[in-house]
């Protein structure tokens, strides 16, 4: 098994296929369920605003769309993906079948990722309404993806924080035309929230830090373990229960906007 230079297990090729079976196989045996404990948190956030447009950041096959939309669970979808059926599909046969599992549409979701196969199997899916190709760290969105973009009411990720950093994170914060969309992100502890929260403040927003600790997936091997444990301590962030039990953890983060565009505009 390939550790990244994070000393995280490189998990790379599951997101460029073009279909979800390798994703879905491959996390199952790590026990990857943060998106099944996100979704009470999202579903909180996504009921309180009515039917807003949520952008998933990092979104790949669109897993926190399709748990909201198709009201299902991680386990679920684990063993949707691994039957006899599942094994002998096409993608076509395979995105079909999905298409028939999502059960409401009333909320608008738009993914963004750098990954252009998992990014079309959501969309064609019924997953995601938007799927926006592009890597923000690198370049300013088109005037197009930009558009699409600025629509977003809620901006979520989750274990997205990390590949995307602040230059991403500001630049939905501060489209032009955009609604300052409340954020939720899930971050994996080995990961400062901090630099994104700077930014988000000099955009005008408040961040805080949900108590508790959220499971990602097991460690999948001692070396990582060892491997994160000491990132942890290196980041000054004393290893909580979990992580020395086996668990690679993530907290959640809010930051919401305290002045509207129209105020900021006049400060
Ligand atoms: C650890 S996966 C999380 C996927 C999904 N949110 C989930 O919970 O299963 C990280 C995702 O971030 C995407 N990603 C990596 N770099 C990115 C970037 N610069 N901009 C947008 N997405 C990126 C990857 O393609 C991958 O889909």
């Amino acid at each position: 098994m390939h550790l990244d230079s994070t000393g995280k297990l490189s998990l790379d090729h599951i997101y460029a296929e073009p279909d979800p079976r390798a994703y879905f196989r491959t996390l199952r045996a790590f026990d990857y369920h943060l998106p099944q404990l996100a979704k009470p948190y999202l579903a909180k956030l996504i009921d309180e605003r009515g039917t807003p447009t949520v952008l998933d950041v990092g979104c790949s096959y669109g897993v926190n769309a399709a748990l909201y939309r198709c009201d299902t669970t991680m386990d679920a979808l684990y063993a949707h993906y691994a039957t006899e059926e599942a094994t002998r599909l096409d993608r076509a046969g395979l995105i079909e079948r999905d298409r028939a599992l999502v059960r409401s549409r009333d909320v608008r979701f738009v993914g963004l990722d750098v990954s252009a196969p998992a990014l079309e199997y959501a969309h064609a899916a019924g997953f995601l309404d938007e799927a926006i190709h592009a890597d923000l760290e690198q370049d300013a969105p088109t005037e197009q993806q930009s558009a699409v973009l600025a629509e977003a009411d809620l901006v979520i990720s989750t274990g997205c924080i990390g590949y995307v950093t602040e230059r991403t994170i500001g630049r939905l914060a501060d489209l032009p035309g955009g609604r300052r969309p409340s954020m939720a992100h899930f971050v994996l502890r080995m990961f400062s929230y901090e630099p994104v929260a700077d930014a988000l403040a000099g955009l005008g927003y408040d961040t805080v830090a949900v108590a508790g600790v959220f499971r990602q997936r097991r460690f999948a091997s001692t070396e990582e373990r060892e491997r994160i444990l000491d990132a942890l301590r290196t980041a000054g962030v004393e290893p909580h229960e979990l992580e020395t039990e086996g668990w690679l953890c993530a907290e959640l983060f809010l930051s919401q906007p305290t002045e509207t565009v129209e105020t900021r505009g006049q400060a």
